[in-house]
């Protein structure tokens, strides 16, 4: 049996986030060939830049590197903040990028899924997180599951989480061929 690792970076620092909590479900449902590292020092990343970058790489961005670099497949689980990624993520996949052509996102399959309490379930910062993603040299792959939790929406339940764990048996998916 051949497992895929998935590095899973979380776009709230938020203690309760829900966004967390799905990521952690997630992880700890996983079906036996896959398994969920959730990147929790990408809060602790200083912003990007590039000097710093290139005098001493800051711990925490050795250590999400290295995490990543170990992944099969990167999966960010993101609410939306202002019509975007929120800078959390954004910086990651900044960080993850480089060195340039070389970062430990480049050519892994990614994909994106998550919630928020309004309508539209966070679908721009989906978009955005793919697209910055795919410039930073990942296989994006078209995962974007947008959840509307709302006041009385439980976005645990089995009906609606389904549409999450459907997410990582597509990256899976993609990482055996990709692979084969
Ligand atoms: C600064 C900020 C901006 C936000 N902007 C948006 C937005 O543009 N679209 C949206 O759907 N929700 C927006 N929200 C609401 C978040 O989606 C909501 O707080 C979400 O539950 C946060 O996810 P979490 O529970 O994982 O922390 C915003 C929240 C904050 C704090």
């Amino acid at each position: 049996m051949t497992t895929t690792r998935i590095a899973v970076l979380v776009g709230s620092l938020r203690p309760d986030s829900l966004n967390r909590r799905v990521a952690e479900t997630l992880r700890d449902q996983a079906p036996a060939d896959v398994e969920l590292d959730i990147i929790d020092e990408i809060g602790q990343l200083p912003f990007y830049e590039e000097s710093l970058d290139a005098a001493s790489t800051p711990a925490a961005a050795v250590t999400v590197r290295e995490r990543v670099a170990a992944a099969d497949v990167v999966l960010a689980v993101t609410p939306e903040y202002n019509g975007t990624m929120p800078a959390v993520l954004n910086n990651a996949i900044d960080w993850l990028s480089r060195p340039y052509g070389e970062g430990a996102i480049v050519g892994k399959p990614f994909g994106v899924l998550g919630t928020t309490p309004t309508p539209y379930g966070g679908k721009w910062a989906h978009a955005d997180a793919a697209r910055s993603a795919g410039i930073a040299g990942a296989s994006v792959v078209e995962t974007a599951v947008h959840s509307q939790t709302g006041i009385d929406v439980d976005v645990l339940a089995p009906e609606i989480f389904a549409r999450f764990t459907e997410v990582v048996r597509t990256l899976a998916e993609a990482r055996q061929s990709a692979a084969a």
